[in-house]
């Protein structure tokens, strides 16, 4: 199995937006076997995808040609990934919390700066809640 994490600008974000995204999202990740979570805010955009290999790809393909956000950039892949980390969550999402960065923060782009194991941390305090 495959895992892809990349982070985005958020385009025209709020709440009707966000809640349009999570239904498509799971309705069609249900279908490809793809899990992961999303994680969301104004100025962000974090998600990881997981699932078979050419399926996550051909969705990230799809994701990429979005206008609901841009700068999108990928952050980590792994390749045979033997667990997921959302195994019930066709896309979980969560607010990002203030332990994670400020504003300031990720405009000064704390999100690149960060390691694979960082990133992983935060997606495994989500997947703990
Ligand atoms: C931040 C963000 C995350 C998204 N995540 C997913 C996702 O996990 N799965 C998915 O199928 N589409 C996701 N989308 C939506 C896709 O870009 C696209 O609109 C959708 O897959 C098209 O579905 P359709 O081919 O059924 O019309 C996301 C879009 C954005 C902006």
């Amino acid at each position: 199995m495959y895992r892809l994490v990349y982070h985005s600008k958020p385009f025209g974000f709020d709440t009707s937006v966000l809640n349009g995204l999570l239904i498509d999202s799971r309705e069609n990740n249900q279908k490809n076997s793809i899990t992961g979570s999303l994680v969301c805010r104004a100025d962000i955009y974090l998600q990881m995808l997981e699932g078979p290999e050419e399926k996550v790809l051909k969705t990230f393909n799809k994701i990429k040609a979005d206008d609901r956000h841009l700068e999108i950039e990928v952050l980590f892949t792994d390749e045979n990934i033997k667990t997921r980390l959302f195994p019930d969550w066709a896309m979980k999402d969560d607010p990002v919390k203030s332990w994670m960065w400020s504003q300031k923060e990720v405009a000064e782009g704390a999100v690149r700066k960060s390691t694979e194991l960082e990133i992983m941390n935060i997606f495994k305090k989500i997947a703990a809640i």
